[in-house]
């Protein structure tokens, strides 16, 4: 498995394994790789010839209060897994080669999904950030050109921009989506799992917990979305502080009241400071 820094050389290595006829997979992240990285890896590995992962923290997807700076970087270890899992290549260009001047954000192409989908959960509080996310993924399909690209349910608003993305724009890759891992403690994986203390970590539990009390009521017979909301709420820990807890449509994503047909209950919170989604799909 090779580290490949440099667009023109990743462009040029691509372009020979397609004249091979090879089909190429393309695992976008942002490194500090887990075992929710590796899942999208393994299906990238099982269903492409070739799979690259790109490892790139990609500047222009963070506000100016957010973690770029301190966001973890480990290509090393990201390296290993990769190459464990039988990835072939990891990308991995610095901020300037993505962004040669990267001081002039303002003069950047930037593509823009629908405000109907980027004004709502994180997009809210995360403003400017899916337009952030869409430029750099279409950067990295324009310089991969790849057949398949694996995104994790995790990122479930990620994930259904990318697919609009993808439709609207005619990019000719096959969006696989790749289910959400959890720890055995509930606790979705998270890069930024690394910034909690012990008691940050015990409180963010219950975000989890809040998601499988809802699947709980919903079972039990509870569709109105304001009752399953207050069940949420009494088992989120109060260290907790709620950004937003919503029930979407998985197909329109918009707002449900009543379940009825396959629903999102996303939500997300910080603790201690460090933000963390998580979701659930009920109604299926
Ligand atoms: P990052 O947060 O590193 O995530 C990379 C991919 O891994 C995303 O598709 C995300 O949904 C998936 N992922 C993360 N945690 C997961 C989990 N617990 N279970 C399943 N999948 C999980 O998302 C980004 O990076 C960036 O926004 C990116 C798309 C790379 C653009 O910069």
């Amino acid at each position: 498995m090779k580290i490949i820094h440099k667009i023109n050389e990743i462009r040029e290595i691509i372009q020979k394994e397609k004249q091979n006829g090879k089909k190429i997979g393309l695992v976008p992240t942002m490194g500090c790789l887990h075992a929710g990285h590796a899942s999208l890896i393994k299906k990238s590995v099982e269903n492409a010839d070739i799979t690259v992962v790109s490892v790139f923290v990609n500047p222009i997807q963070f506000g100016p209060n957010e973690d770029y700076d301190k966001y973890p970087r480990t290509l090393e270890a990201d390296a290993k897994i990769c190459e464990e899992i039988g990835a072939d290549y990891v990308f991995a260009p610095s901020a300037a080669e993505m962004y040669p001047g990267l001081e002039k954000f303002s003069d950047l192409t930037m593509v823009c999904p629908p405000y109907a989908l980027t004004d709502m959960l994180c997009g809210k509080s995360r403003v400017g950030h899916f337009d952030g996310v869409a430029t750099v993924v279409t950067k990295l399909f324009n310089i991969i050109c790849p057949d398949i690209a694996c995104f994790g349910m995790k990122d479930i608003q990620q994930l259904h921009i990318i697919k609009k993305m993808v439709k609207d724009l005619n990019f000719s890759a096959d969006i696989i989506s790749c289910p959400l891992v959890r720890e055995e403690s509930g606790l979705a994986l998270s890069s930024r799992n690394k910034y909690l203390s012990e008691a940050d970590k015990k409180a963010a539990l219950t975000i989890s917990k809040a998601l499988f009390a809802i699947k709980d009521g919903y079972q039990k017979g509870i569709k109105d979305t304001k009752l399953l909301f207050d069940t949420a709420m009494t088992v989120l820990d109060p260290m907790i502080e709620l950004d937003y807890l919503e029930f979407v449509d998985k197909e329109t994503f918009e707002t449900v009241s009543e379940i009825n047909s396959p629903t999102i209950a996303a939500i997300a919170a910080k603790v201690g400071g460090v933000r963390l989604i998580d979701n659930i799909i009920i109604g299926e």
